[in-house]
């Protein structure tokens, strides 16, 4: 199979990966609720896995991270955990995913709030003048954009968004599900109140765990309660981060699996995993141009993007392409909306059929992007 749907998931996981997982099974029972030097070493394990996950995206304080179950539950822990009051409102990209586009959505139904879209225009995804004019008005109590759009790729300004909402004293909740491990940055600089991240993407841990930054001082009220394995004999939760959002039994072994991914992207180094990405995406976006009928969708400059490109091929279903692609050639891809009808309407695939999205990682080869886009050109021909 030649993978190519890394911005869903990258796959395989690096060796270290796989390893720390098995161990993990079979090592680690429940932190914090088992009375024996197991238990203890699974806590030990436990926080030692948050120390390095937290070093490598910049967090000085680990306890400012908590582990989430993904960063779906994350993005809904920091967007229904905001102090809410009526007529508030919030500013998104027209890029975003599912996890915040429907969390917001929600927020706006059940508390009677409103949000705006920020314009989007290839080569501009994020109109930061539309921004300001939105801040002026000063009822905006959160303004949620992803780093990197899980459609086209494309990188937002962040820093810039970050410059702007600090000169208006509004919390900002960046979405690195796209970029942790991916882009360089650190927490640190970009100072957010909110940022939330997906283990299993960039960062190259397993499915089922990602995680949730708080800024120092920042008050952020929990979305889900439960045991935490602390404060056992109170009723009401302890306040205190981390547990406070890390409800229920940790992923134990997720956490381990992301630790070790973690580890393999440092000893790497994150600035050649994403110039290997990006060597193979500009060998596809320009190989495209070879494919008739191919159209990129988002900018095509690769100092602009993450690993991600997402295309249509004249008037072919891209469903129908992708199944091509995976029963004729076993090949990977991701077809339709990808979680993300409203990054689809502001590129104007929607209504429509959506795109297909070919995602590059680290395992990915020259030979392999140049195998797909043999595949692509060969479609007229087959009858596709
Ligand atoms: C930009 C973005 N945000 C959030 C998510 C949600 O991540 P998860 O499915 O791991 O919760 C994704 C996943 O595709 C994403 O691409």
């Amino acid at each position: 199979m030649i993978y190519l749907n890394n911005a869903a998931t990258t796959w395989p996981k690096p060796e270290p990966v796989c390893k720390a997982i098995d161990d993990a099974v079979r090592t680690m029972s429940s932190p914090s609720r088992t009375h024996s030097a197991e238990g203890a070493d699974t806590a030990n394990a436990m926080e030692q896995a948050r120390a390095t996950i937290a070093g490598f995206l910049g967090i000085d304080n680990p306890s400012r991270f908590a582990m989430m179950p993904g960063c779906t539950y994350a993005t809904n822990a920091a967007i229904q955990g905001l102090d809410w009051q009526h007529g508030d409102a919030a500013i998104i990209s027209g890029l975003e995913h599912h996890a915040s586009s429907r969390a917001i959505r929600l927020v706006a139904e059940r508390r009677d709030i409103s949000f705006h879209v920020a314009p989007y225009k290839v080569g501009e995804p994020l109109d930061l003048g539309f921004i300001e004019d939105k801040l002026k008005q000063g009822n905006i109590r959160v303004v949620i954009c992803t780093m990197a759009a899980n459609v086209t790729g494309e990188i937002l300004p962040y820093e810039a968004l970050g410059a702007l909402c600090k000169r208006y004293e509004t919390p900002l909740l960046l979405d690195a599900a796209q970029s942790a491990g991916i882009i360089d940055f650190k927490v640190r600089d970009l100072d957010p109140e909110l940022m939330v991240f997906a283990g299993h993407k960039g960062m190259y841990g397993p499915t089922g765990i990602g995680g949730l930054y708080v800024k120092e001082g920042f008050r952020l009220a929990p979305f889900a309660v439960g045991g935490t394995g602390k404060d056992s004999g109170r009723h009401p939760m302890s306040g205190k981060m981390p547990s406070e959002f890390e409800v229920g039994t940790h992923n134990a072994i997720g956490i381990a699996g992301l630790a070790a991914g973690v580890e393999w992207l440092a000893e790497n180094g994150v600035a050649k995993v994403r110039r290997h990405e990006m060597a193979l995406t500009k060998r596809f976006i320009d190989g495209l141009a070879d494919v008739p009928d191919a159209r990129v969708y988002g900018t095509t400059d690769c100092e602009q993007k993450v690993a991600v490109v997402s295309c249509n091929f004249g008037e072919r279903d891209p469903k129908q392409v992708a199944a091509y692609l995976s029963e004729k050639h076993e090949v990977a891809t991701r077809a339709g909306y990808h979680c993300s009808p409203l990054a689809h309407e502001t590129i104007g695939t929607l209504p429509g059929p959506g795109t297909i999205r070919f995602g590059f990682g680290y395992f990915n080869t020259e030979d392999e992007v140049d195998r797909v886009l043999e595949h692509l050109k060969a479609m007229e021909a087959v009858g596709v």
